[in-house]
This record gives C-alpha cells, sequence and structure tokens, in this order.
C-alpha cells in the first residue's frame, strides 16, 4: 500500500514535469522537440533557434528590460502590449494631443515617435558557459568565498568573451546556480512609437477585468526599429532608416480553434517552483497576507480621492494600476495556492524525494536538505516580514517616505564617498525630483501615510521597532510629519538642499519626515536586512542543492530552470478550463462580448462611438469569423510577467497572438503550475489587424505586414493524415 501510494506520488511528479515549464530555446531537440510535435508542432527545433540561420528567435526581443516584443515586418517594425508601452504613449501625450485617451497612429514613416530611454535587446547566441564559471569555486570553503569566485569568473568572461564592437554579454544562472548560460546581445535604441488604440480599447476593462477570464482587451501598441545605414544598433539620428529584421512574423487570418497548437517566446521575469512546503506555506499564511493588507489599504485611500477629483485621478492613475497589478496578483495567487493544496501537494513531493535519496544511498549529501530547509525558513521568517514591512511601507507606497529614503541614502554617501559625490547626488535630487512632484499631492499621501504606519508599528515584528516610536500616538505623529516636514512641497525639497554640506545635513536632520526615515530606515539597515541576508545566503546555497538533487535522483524526467529574464519556449494547447464546480470557460471570447461590458461613462469599460459603429456594421474584412470579430484566446503555456508582449506562434511559425495576461485561478503559476487551471491570455492578432485596419484606417502598416493562411493551405494535407489514421486505427 506504502509503495503503491509512493509510486502514484513519483507518477503524480513526474507529470507534473511534463507539463508546463520554461524551456531554454537552445536546448529545445533534445529536451522537448518530441513532444512539441506530438501537441502538433509542424516546426523543428531549429525553426525556432539556430545559431548560423534566422529563426524565430531573430524575430523576439526584449522589449524596455521587463516586456516582450516581435517583429512583424520587413520593416522592423514591432509589437507589443499597450501596457508595455504606456509609459511612451503617456509621454507623447498632451491635453490637446492625448494618445492614451485618443490613440495614436503614424500613417507615414516621417510621424513616428523617437523615445528616449527605449531599447530592444535581440539574442543572438546562446552557449552553456557552467564549466568556466565554476571554475575553483568547489575547492573553496564558504558560501561567500565561492560566491566572490563566481561573481569574478563571471566579469572575467564578461570582459574577454569575443564579440562584435556593437554587440553585449550576459551571463545568467540558471537551476539555482548549478547551471550558466552566456547571451551575445545586440540592442537597439532608436524605437519609435508607431500606433496605439485609445485606453478604451487597449486597456478595456482596467483594474476590474485584470487577471481576469473573459477578457476583451485590445492590448497591443506598434513600434518601430531604427538602425544606421549598416543595420547596425544607433542612437537616435534623423538619418536613421528601418531595421531590416533576420527574421520576421508573418500573421495568420486563419485564426485558433481549441486544442491548437501554441508556443509563446519571449523573457519570463522570475518564478519559483522549487520552493519546499515551508516557504509556499509562509507565502500563504504570512508574506502575501501582510503585502496584500497594505496594498489594501493604500488603494482605498488613493481611490476615494480619485474618484472626487480628476486632477488627483490623472496624477495617480498609473502609480494606481502598477500598485493594484501585483496588490490583485497576489489575492489570487494565495486562494489558488490555497485551492490547490499546494503545500500538501509539496509535502508529499518531499516525503518522495526523500525515500529516492534513501534508495539512491544519498544520505549524506541529500539527506538533512528537508530539515536545514525548515529551521532556515523558521529563523528568517521575522526577518522577511520585517523587510516586507520596509519595502510595502516605506520604499513603495508612501510617497513621502521613500522620498525620505532617498534623502537618508544621501547623507550615507556624504559619510561613506565624501563631499563629491555628495554634491552630485544632492544636485540630481534636486533637479530630478519635479517629475515626482507633479503626481504627488500631500493630502493624499498623508491618508496613506497615517494607515501604513500604523500597520508597520502594530503589525510588523515587535523586536525590530525602534524603541523611540514605540506606543506612539498616530494621529500625532501624521500631523506632525505632514504639517511640518519640507519634503511635502518641491519648493520644500529644493530649500531642505541647499547650502553647503554641513547646512543640507543640519536642514535634513532637523525636518521631522526625515527624522522619522532616518530612524526606520537605520533599524532596518542595522537590524534587519544583515541578518536577512545572511540567512537568505545559507537558503540560497540550499535551494542550489535541492535543485542539483532533484535534477540527479530524476533522470529521466524533464526539470525546467526557473523563469530568470532570459529568452525561453512556452507551449501548449488553446484550451478553456473549469474553475469551479458547474462552472466551464470558453477558450475564446469575441467583439459581442466587449459591447455586453460596455458602460457609458465609465472609467473602465466604456468604449468610443467609432467602435460601436463598427459593431454594428460588423464590416470585419478578412478578419472576421463567421460573422464575429474573436478578440482574446487562452491556452495552456506556461508564462510569467516579462511574457507580455510575447508573440503567440502556431504549429507552423505565424502569429496567431499576444500574450498579455494569465487567469484569475492560475496566478499561483509561478509557484505551482497546475495544468488544469493554468491559463495565459492572448490577444487573437485578428483584433489587432481589425483595429488597425478598420478603426484606425492605417493601411500602410497591414500592406508591409504578410498576412498568410496557413490552415487553409494545409486543408487538404490535414484530411489526408485524418485519413491515414482513421485506416490505421
Ligand atoms: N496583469 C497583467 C500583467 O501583470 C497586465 C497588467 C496591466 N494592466 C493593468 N490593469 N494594470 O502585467
Ligand atoms: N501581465 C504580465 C506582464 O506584464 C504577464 C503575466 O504576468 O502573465 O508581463
Amino acid at each position: 500500500m506504502k509503495f503503491l501510494k509512493l509510486l502514484l506520488l513519483f507518477i503524480a511528479v513526474q507529470m507534473h514535469a511534463q507539463q508546463g515549464g520554461m524551456w531554454i530555446p537552445s536546448l529545445l531537440e533534445g529536451m522537448n522537440e518530441t513532444e512539441m510535435k506530438n501537441l502538433g508542432m509542424k516546426m523543428s527545433a531549429s525553426d525556432i533557434y539556430d545559431v548560423n540561420n534566422s529563426s524565430l528567435k531573430d524575430a523576439v526581443p526584449q522589449f524596455n528590460g521587463g516586456c516582450t516584443a516581435e517583429v512583424i515586418s520587413s520593416k522592423g517594425l514591432l509589437l507589443t502590449n499597450h501596457h508595455c508601452g504606456f509609459g511612451e504613449i503617456q509621454s507623447h501625450s498632451t491635453v490637446e494631443n492625448d494618445y492614451l485617451t485618443d490613440g495614436f497612429w503614424a500613417m507615414k514613416l516621417e510621424d513616428e515617435l523617437p523615445n528616449k530611454d527605449l531599447e530592444v535587446t535581440f539574442i543572438v547566441k546562446i552557449e552553456d558557459v557552467t564549466s568556466q564559471i565554476l571554475n575553483g569555486v568547489a575547492a573553496l570553503g564558504t558560501e561567500e568565498e565561492k560566491q566572490k569566485k563566481i561573481q569574478e569568473n563571471i566579469s572575467n568572461l564578461n570582459k574577454t568573451y569575443p564579440r562584435e564592437s556593437f554587440q553585449g554579454v550576459k551571463i545568467r544562472t540558471f537551476y539555482e546556480g548549478n547551471q550558466y548560460m552566456l547571451f551575445v546581445t545586440e540592442s537597439y535604441t532608436d524605437i519609435r512609437l508607431v500606433g496605439a488604440p485609445p485606453s478604451s480599447i487597449g486597456k478595456f476593462g482596467s483594474d476590474t477585468d485584470n487577471w481576469v477570464w473573459p477578457r476583451h482587451t485590445g492590448d497591443f501598441s506598434l513600434f518601430r526599429i531604427y538602425a544606421d545605414k549598416n543595420n547596425r544598433p544607433a542612437d537616435y539620428s534623423k538619418d536613421n532608416v528601418p531595421y531590416t529584421p533576420k527574421h520576421f512574423f508573418p500573421v495568420s487570418l486563419d485564426g485558433i480553434s481549441e486544442d491548437d497548437f501554441t508556443l509563446v517566446f519571449g523573457y519570463p521575469g522570475r518564478t519559483t517552483e522549487y520552493l519546499p512546503a515551508v516557504a509556499v506555506a509562509q507565502i500563504v499564511n504570512e508574506t502575501n497576507p501582510a503585502k496584500i493588507e497594505i496594498r489594501d489599504k493604500a488603494l482605498k485611500v488613493a481611490d476615494g480621492f480619485m474618484r472626487k477629483d480628476k486632477a488627483i485621478k490623472i496624477q495617480y492613475a498609473a502609480k494606481y494600476a502598477s500598485i493594484a497589478n501585483y496588490w490583485k496578483k497576489w489575492i489570487g495567487e494565495t486562494q489558488g495556492l490555497t485551492k490547490s493544496n499546494a503545500v500538501q501537494v509539496k509535502k508529499d513531493q518531499e516525503a518522495a524525494f526523500q525515500q529516492k535519496v534513501l534508495q539512491a544511498g544519498k544520505q549524506v549529501e541529500y539527506g538533512n536538505l528537508l530539515a536545514d530547509f525548515d529551521k532556515n525558513y523558521k529563523d528568517i521568517l521575522p526577518y522577511t516580514l520585517s523587510r516586507d514591512y520596509f519595502m510595502e511601507v516605506v520604499l513603495r507606497n508612501t510617497e513621502l517616505l521613500s522620498l525620505g529614503f532617498k534623502l537618508y541614502q544621501l547623507e550615507q554617501i556624504q559619510a561613506m564617498r565624501g563631499d563629491q559625490a555628495f554634491n552630485d547626488r544632492k544636485n540630481n535630487l534636486r533637479d530630478g525630483s519635479g517629475e515626482f512632484y507633479k503626481d504627488f499631492n500631500a493630502q493624499v499621501d498623508e491618508k496613506v501615510f497615517e494607515q501604513l504606519i500604523e500597520l508597520y508599528l502594530n503589525k510588523s515584528p515587535q523586536q525590530f521597532i525602534p524603541e523611540n516610536l514605540k506606543n506612539t500616538n498616530i494621529a500625532q505623529l501624521t500631523t506632525s510629519v505632514y504639517g511640518t516636514s519640507k519634503m511635502t512641497t518641491y519648493d520644500g525639497l529644493k530649500e531642505l538642499l541647499t547650502g553647503d554640506t554641513q547646512t543640507v545635513l543640519k536642514n535634513l536632520n532637523n525636518d521631522k519626515g526625515y527624522q522619522l526615515v532616518k530612524s526606520l530606515g537605520e533599524a532596518f539597515l542595522k537590524n534587519v536586512n544583515p541578518k536577512f541576508e545572511e540567512i537568505n545566503t545559507k537558503l540560497s546555497a540550499l535551494q542550489r542543492t535541492y535543485m542539483k538533487a532533484q535534477l540527479e535522483l530524476n533522470k529521466d524526467a524533464r526539470i525546467f530552470p526557473d523563469a530568470n529574464s532570459t529568452l525561453r519556449v512556452t507551449y501548449g494547447k488553446v484550451k478553456g478550463y473549469e474553475p469551479r464546480d458547474a462552472v466551464a470557460y470558453e477558450p475564446v471570447t469575441y467583439f459581442d462580448g466587449v459591447i455586453e461590458k460596455y458602460v457609458p461613462g465609465d472609467y473602465e469599460f466604456d468604449v468610443s462611438q467609432k467602435l460601436i459603429d463598427l459593431y454594428n456594421k460588423k464590416d470585419y474584412g478578412p478578419y472576421g469569423e463567421n460573422g464575429k470579430m474573436p478578440v482574446n484566446f487562452i491556452g495552456t503555456n506556461h508564462t510569467t510577467g516579462g511574457n507580455s508582449g510575447s508573440p503567440a506562434i502556431d504549429a507552423h511559425g505565424n502569429l496567431i497572438g499576444l500574450n498579455f495576461d494569465r487567469v484569475w485561478e492560475g496566478t499561483m503559476s509561478d509557484i505551482y503550475y497546475d495544468p488544469a487551471i493554468c491559463r495565459n491570455i492572448m490577444v487573437d492578432m485578428r483584433y489587432v489587424l481589425f483595429i488597425i485596419d478598420k478603426y484606425a484606417g492605417a493601411k500602410n502598416l497591414i500592406d508591409e505586414m504578410k498576412l498568410v493562411h496557413p490552415k487553409s493551405k494545409n486543408q487538404t494535407t490535414n484530411k489526408q493524415k485524418v485519413k491515414a489514421k482513421s485506416k490505421k486505427n
């Protein structure tokens, strides 16, 4: 009986490894190609990644560090999400030309808008450099020495690895330090805005629909890569020309049906799929609830003001969206982990793991791992929590405190690096804070502070609260900080930062706001962070060994490395799901759903008359399907933050969709991927084309794309296959 249970568990672990996963593009051939073909893929691994010939990877750059984009024409036209281009669209907007509200379309190259500090980075090649990076490491004694040596090896290889003058090199660890990969990159910095739908399309449903299926959002925007005359990266110049890509995606007009093969190619940011049960339990029971409570309060305050005051609404729109995004994600994640029993699943996997260690006679190496995890996670918990409170309350959600912390760092710079460094940083802060104050409202922030500092002082681990702040009267503290601190206005800040070093330091230390941040900051840096780092270093080492053990003891299982912002392939099928009893979701949404959700005048669900007219006319051209216009669809591709803007690719390598989100029940996929309910959400490319063509009238953009009909072309082949199969059966 016991054996049977373990066997079943083992199979479950293996099955788990078969589904989901974010794979390294250069290793697909051995790892994934067969499974991909079984799922319906008609390409080979080398069509996706090839060093010597052009392949799909040549059309998939990272967009501005945190998103993904894809090249969709021979003239460097680039597609990504509306929420990825949001900052650029906003920065070109004025009250007269409000591209966020009305959209923007360049009808010719000269109308395209250059952007400061925007870059896209292509991967030229990927190489395994594990042996170089780990050279001489094993012989060293302590974890600190090992890490130092690894950093040295990385920086040496970084300097010496051969490359062209216009290329870069990045080295990243995989499997928690068990493998190292080197990436040769090419970054383009002249990237111009080409098109964006109005937010009522690109951000339709806003925060209410965020992380939710069924969805109806046209979350896309268009840019163009410019290069110098030799097609090389170059900073903006009017002499630059549209970039000629090594590869660009043809766009499929044939759309998708349930069970079609899909591949999503992009730059997933961070996952933690191999945490032990004890760590997952801490996320579910301790850290997520604390962070959610903090943001919940901050958001309620901001929302109250934003609903009453238009100017505040504009000032806080972007900040609100970004705080709400992860607040909502953590709620979904906690619910999902609870509902799927993730902690118990992990515990069962750990029991099976212990058994394997025993069978393999590896008790000495791996026998204590789980007990060590338990001990260290128990030790680190108060530090983790305290750190989360500091990050969320001081650095993230109370604006006066986060600015104050920068001033506190200024004082530290003076102590460590002297007057010159101090002055440079001081001038920088003084001149650069205009942006901050443009969107700052002291009244809003005061209310946020009052709520959040109360949580901080009463709910974060009490042993780390500075003595002088214990038993504080919150209302008095709030009035004294916001009633007197010079940091509440830009003029006040400039005043604080005027004069010689001694004057500035004296003024700062007399400011009530500054005094508070300083005492919180000092307590954190002295009593919390060092110990956190110390235990965390041990935990990283344990995680590395745990990963090594899993790789070693599951030789036949395919185990994918956690996301680390490097290029990955994930694949699956178009698929609905059943989130709870008696509820089943279809995999595709239609234009009809946009109109069903439409609420005139609502800030999340309003649409323009033009879109309603198009709906009434039903003039979908070649983009519709049986008189209906598909909008979004979902699939079983394992994605995470950073995959936004990733191409969704069909069996032949054509573009069918644009990734932008995940479904509510599956947001826990960063920690525990459950194939039954984890789905990624994509915009159907036909909706993108429809908006560009029929809504914006930007036929010029449609004309430079390559539109294809892969399904119609293959219809006979498919039929023949089906026949052949039925004969065999
Ligand atoms: N949830 C998606 C992602 O994590 C989309 C976020 C943008 N949309 C929003 N309403 N904030 O990035
Ligand atoms: N919306 C996310 C992004 O911006 C994608 C996700 O988390 O699924 O990358």
